[in-house]
């Protein structure tokens, strides 16, 4: 079933580390409807994050279905290395995959909803033979690596052509939008018919994560 308002997924690499657990209760107050995690391996893009270690212990912290983006090199390995945690969602960059239907068929045999992710270079080509098979389509609106960074404005042309190669090839499947996300652009993304959205900087600068939520959603 479709969501009838638009997904926010807090991408909880813009909390503070140091009070990690406050922040994964402050953003589930505030409504969110997943967590988004950034694994990024130094290699992929050049930035490190977190590891199953820590975030197996946040997800104790909440019953909050996890959103995980794993932004590395040597794919199957981490997606082995993550799926025991039983996010929700798992998303692959489709740009460093070599088998991706398999690997896709794989993730969704173990119960998690499987998504592919396009960064800004990629075109929308990428996902013809792939869409049909896919639960969630994400594409970085940012180049992958960094919060905090400006949104790139040819998402928008990008994620009209995948809606409507969506609507034909594979209806359930979600569409998400990752980067500099704010309310903004939230308004632009939706006319163009965003499912979800990831918002770093903009929830976790604000005084009121809530409120921050609700004005994307
Ligand atoms: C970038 C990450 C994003 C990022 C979003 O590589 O995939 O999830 O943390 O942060 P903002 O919303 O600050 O761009
Ligand atoms: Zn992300």
């Amino acid at each position: 079933m479709k969501p009838t308002h638009t997904l926010v997924a807090p991408s909880i690499l813009s909390a503070d580390f140091l009070r990690l657990g406050e922040e994964i209760d402050a953003i589930c107050k505030g409504e969110c409807d997943y967590i988004h995690i950034d694994v990024m391996d130094g290699h992929f893009v050049p930035n490190l994050t977190l590891g199953p270690v820590v975030i197996e212990k946040l997800s104790s912290l909440t019953n909050k279905p996890l959103d995980i983006h794993l932004m590395v090199e040597n794919v199957p390995f981490f997606v082995d290395l993550f799926l025991p945690l039983k996010p929700a969602i798992l998303s692959v960059h489709i740009e460093e995959v070599k088998h991706l239907h398999r690997l896709i068929k794989h993730i969704q045999s173990c119960g998690t909803k499987a998504g592919v992710v396009l960064n800004p270079h990629t075109s929308e080509a990428a996902l013809e033979y792939v869409l049909p098979e896919v639960d969630l389509v994400l594409l970085m609106s940012v180049n992958p690596g960094f919060g905090g960074q400006t949104f790139i404005p040819s998402t928008l042309q990008k994620l009209e052509k995948i809606v409507k190669m969506r609507d034909k090839l594979n209806p359930q499947c979600l569409i998400e939008v990752d980067g500099g996300v704010n309310d903004k652009n939230i308004a632009m993304l939706k006319e163009k018919g965003v499912d979800m959205v990831v918002a770093g900087s903009y929830i976790f600068n604000s005084k009121d994560y809530a409120k921050a939520i609700a004005s994307l959603r």
